[in-house]
């Protein structure tokens, strides 16, 4: 029988809501370019790293830069977002973030953080949840976006866990996918029409519970 013993979680969108400022921070570098992007096309950004975001704003704004001005472009977006992000306190967790990590670790499940950011332990820091993980993979650590899954798998190595024991928890759609074709189970964190691959879908992790989370381990093959 195969059992969870371990759950790694997405950063942005699943722990904390930084959304928001990665948007603002893109807004104001898209506006002194000269131009704008819906909150729509925002959407699009969810879980894709801070490279691929910059072409696709820049390809939504008709505009083309060299790879020298891409990386400088890339590096003012992070400032003004770091700046954002310094100020982050305890109380932007989401709901039930915090319970849920507690609780899995009170029941002896490894805890693993799974992002691509490359600002993971700063707001792990800021938010003052570092010690509720046993690893942190972020994007200083891989070198392969998700929807490859490089980041769960390195994930589950670092907490000793094989990939058919572990649980991730995403709300992008390309991280979804990751942890399938990584061989996990998937929780999507959102909404049924947009992660409607994952093995279960949950609005947030206010909504979870290690009842719900062992029912995605397979049932005692029959004797
Ligand atoms: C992901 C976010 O978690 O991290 C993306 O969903 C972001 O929006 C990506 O672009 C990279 O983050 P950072 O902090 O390294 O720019
Ligand atoms: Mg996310």
């Amino acid at each position: 029988m195969t059992t969870i013993k371990a759950c790694i979680f997405d950063l942005d969108g699943v722990i904390v809501d930084t959304a928001v400022y990665h948007y603002k921070a893109w807004k104001r570098l898209a506006n002194q370019l000269g131009f704008d992007f819906t909150e729509e096309q925002n959407e699009k950004l969810k879980g894709v790293s801070r490279t691929r975001s910059l072409e696709l704003i820049l390809q939504w704004g008709g505009i083309s830069k060299s790879p020298a001005e891409q990386e400088e472009l890339a590096t003012l977006k992070n400032t003004w977002y770091v700046e954002m992000i310094s100020h982050m306190t305890p109380s932007e967790i989401l709901p039930g973030a915090k319970e849920f990590l507690v609780a899995c670790r009170a029941a002896g499940l490894k805890t693993a953080l799974g992002s691509a950011s490359k600002n993971s332990m700063m707001i792990l820091e800021k938010v003052d949840i570092v010690n509720l993980f046993d690893a942190v993979i972020d994007g200083n650590k891989v070198t392969k976006a998700k929807p490859d899954p490089e980041v769960f798998l390195k994930g589950a190595e670092a907490v000793g866990v094989s990939p058919a024991e572990c649980v991730v928890f995403e709300d992008a759609i390309a991280g979804v996918e990751a942890a399938i074709t990584g061989g996990m189970k998937a929780v999507g964190i959102g909404s049924p029409e947009v992660l409607g691959e994952a093995d279960l879908v949950v609005s947030g992790l206010n909504e979870m519970s290690l009842e719900k989370l062992n029912a995605l381990a397979p049932p005692n093959p029959p004797r």
